[in-house]
């Protein structure tokens, strides 16, 4: 599914964030930058040991990377060129601020690669994996949020890459109402 926002490409799709080919890549990592499972275990294995080194020197400046914020490494072995790791939050009920906080993983990302003057940028879906923030909240809270960025700064795409059917449609459903 693609729709426009102004001049930004926004679509969704399904497949592996680790093959794509934008510019860069948003990894759902954690505090420590030091990998784990899902999306941030496939993007570790698939950029190889470089990116791992890279995520330790950021850690040696500036410890790891809290809830929320954003530090970008190079795409190691991908297509990709650069990898932006995000944290999101864990979704503990909703009422510890974690609407907030994954609204700021996906600008803080968006708001970093736009420093670099990267263009075209994927991302997973943020959190709703082992970190069990509700797909449903956080496909219109991610949509709203690079919908209100991208009105201010143009991008050529933001690539949605999601991995299962199920996850797609939540995208396809949130965007019907959020992108129309
Ligand atoms: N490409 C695209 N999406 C993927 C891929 C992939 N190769 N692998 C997994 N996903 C999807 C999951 O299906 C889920 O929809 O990424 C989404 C986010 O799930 P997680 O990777 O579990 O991320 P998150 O919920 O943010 O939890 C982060 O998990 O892996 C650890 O180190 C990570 O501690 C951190 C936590």
């Amino acid at each position: 599914m693609e729709t426009k926002i102004g001049k930004t490409k926004l679509s969704l799709i399904q497949g592996d964030i680790t093959l794509q080919k934008t510019e860069a890549i948003v990894n759902a990592a954690n505090t420590s930058l030091l990998g784990g499972g899902g999306v941030d275990g496939a993007i570790h294995r698939a950029g190889g040991p470089k990116i791992l080194e890279e995520c330790k020197a950021i850690r040696a400046k500036q410890g790891g990377c809290p809830t929320g914020e954003a530090v970008i490494t190079s795409g190691g072995n991908m297509k990709t060129k650069y990898v932006i790791h995000t944290v999101g939050p864990v979704w503990s009920g909703g009422n510890r601020g974690e609407e907030q906080l994954l609204r700021n993983a996906y600008y803080n990302s968006l708001d970093l690669a736009r420093e670099k003057g990267i263009k075209s940028v994927s991302f997973p879906s943020i959190s709703t994996g082992v970190y069990r923030f509700p797909i449903d909240k956080a496909s219109r809270i991610a949509l709203n949020t690079v919908k209100e960025f991208v009105q201010d700064h143009n991008f050529v795409e933001v690539r949605f890459t999601l991995f299962s059917e199920r996850d797609l449609k939540a995208y396809e459903d949130a965007s019907k109402e959020i992108c129309r």
